[in-house]
């Protein structure tokens, strides 16, 4: 019988936003002491989204350094995950699809379950190219995550997206099974059709992250997964990088391990450098941690790499990637860094001005003020209708 072709991430990608809010500023907005921001929850700074930026412009400005590699003849699907959805029909991800010229012989989806949206999204692909392996398939993971102003959330806001081209013979991770997977009907983070910022029982939330991690890992176990002691280093969703902490601690105590500091510094510490200075990007964060981790690290050549993917409601999967040989010479490091230091920083009162744009619903004219460097633009919106351009 003929052996299976490893499948995986192949490439990976991200864009974050124009502007940049210090965890500082806002502090000496709201008169917080800066150690509940900088340590209590492991956030600098919060990335925020111009004027005409939104979902569709950082999803393609992340996949069109992929396009531009690889090209697009083999992409036949792209499924774009997110939970700040702009339409309840159509799929942002069809924008996406043209803004970057992809072949119009091409499926795309959007698919919501919150910040786990973006590993359904990579399970899925992987499915689709296990039954062509000729095939490979553009996962596009983009939020921008909004709390009401002045709400104990705000300062875990934040907004980028990850692009992964998923195909067979990756040349960065190859994702392996089993997966431990986990739902449970709770409330802790939701946000109603009516509403534009998330609504969150903060404890809860934390709380639920935690079942779901036990959940999650019980599941692996039981599916013959690998044992704790093989993991390189863990990747978890990072809705502020304090989180994976209190995760990791978590899964280190219901498996009877010692939860050292230094150990637990040596299997996340690399995770979290553009999570703590990018905010909660809710479905690209745990790709945001790969990234960081492929970054930094040493080599990782043929290690395991843990994933625990959490989106709130909840629904939890953790699965483990072995580190491809060569992958060093596929990462996108500089541009990595360039698109963190590229943000401008805005002031309280700009920021504000930005967290309270909206347009309208009356199906009116609106044109977006020019903010924006990246390379695709949310011109405005008319008769209900949103319009992009390429510069
Ligand atoms: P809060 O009430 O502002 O903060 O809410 P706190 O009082 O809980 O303090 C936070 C930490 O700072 C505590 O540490 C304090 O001790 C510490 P902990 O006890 O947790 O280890 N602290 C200080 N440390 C140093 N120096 C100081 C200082 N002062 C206090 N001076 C909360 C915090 C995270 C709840 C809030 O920001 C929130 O509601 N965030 C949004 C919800 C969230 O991110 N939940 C995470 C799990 S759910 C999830 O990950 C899913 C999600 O991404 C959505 C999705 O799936 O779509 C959110």
């Amino acid at each position: 019988m003929a052996t299976e072709s490893p499948i995986g991430i192949h490439d990976l990608s991200f864009a974050t936003t124009e502007f940049v809010l210090s965890h500082e500023e806002l502090a000496a907005y709201n008169g917080t002491e800066i150690g509940k921001y900088h340590v209590g929850i492991g956030q600098r700074s919060m990335s925020v989204p111009a004027a005409d930026e939104d979902i569709v412009t950082l999803g393609a400005a992340a996949a069109a350094p992929i396009v531009a590699r690889h090209g697009s003849d083999r992409i036949r699907t792209v499924v774009f995950a997110t939970e700040s959805s702009i339409d309840q029909a159509k799929s942002a991800g069809v924008y996406v699809h043209s803004l970057l010229g992809l072949p119009s012989a091409c499926r795309v989806v959007e698919l919501k379950q919150a910040c786990y949206g973006a590993t359904a999204a990579l399970q899925f692909a992987i499915g689709l190219v296990r039954r062509d392996p000729s095939q490979q398939v553009l996962v596009v993971a983009s939020d921008v995550s909004k709390y009401a102003l002045d709400s104990p959330g705000e300062a875990t806001q934040g907004a980028a997206a990850v692009a992964m081209l998923v195909a067979a013979d990756p040349a960065l991770v190859r994702i392996e099974d089993p997966s431990g997977v986990f739902t449970a009907d709770v409330m802790d983070f939701w946000r109603p059709n009516y509403l534009s910022t998330a609504l969150v029982d903060g404890q809860e939330s934390i709380s639920a992250y935690l079942q779901a991690v036990e959940g999650t890992w019980k599941d692996y176990s039981e599916q013959g997964g690998r044992p704790l002691e093989d993991f390189a280093a863990f990747c978890y969703h990072q809705p502020f990088t304090k989180m994976a902490y209190k995760a990791h601690r978590h899964l280190l105590n219901y498996c009877g391990r010692d939860t050292d500091k230094d150990v637990i510094e040596s299997d996340l510490g690399r995770t979290t450098a553009y999570n703590a200075v990018i905010g909660n990007s809710y479905t690209a964060s745990v790709y945001l941690g790969l990234a960081a981790l492929l970054d930094q690290a040493e080599d990782l050549t043929e290690r395991a790499v843990g994933f625990l993917s959490y989106g709130s409601g909840s629904v939890a999967e953790f699965f483990a990637g072995t580190v491809v040989p060569g992958y060093k010479e596929h990462l996108r490091t500089d541009a990595n860094r360039e698109a963190i230091d590229r943000r401008k920083p805005v002031d309280y009162a700009g920021y504000r001005e930005l967290h309270e744009h909206s347009f309208p619903t009356d199906g009116s004219d609106q044109a977006n003020p020019a903010q924006t460097s990246g390379p695709f633009r949310l011109a405005g919106i008319s008769d209900h209708k949103r319009l992009y351009e390429t510069r």
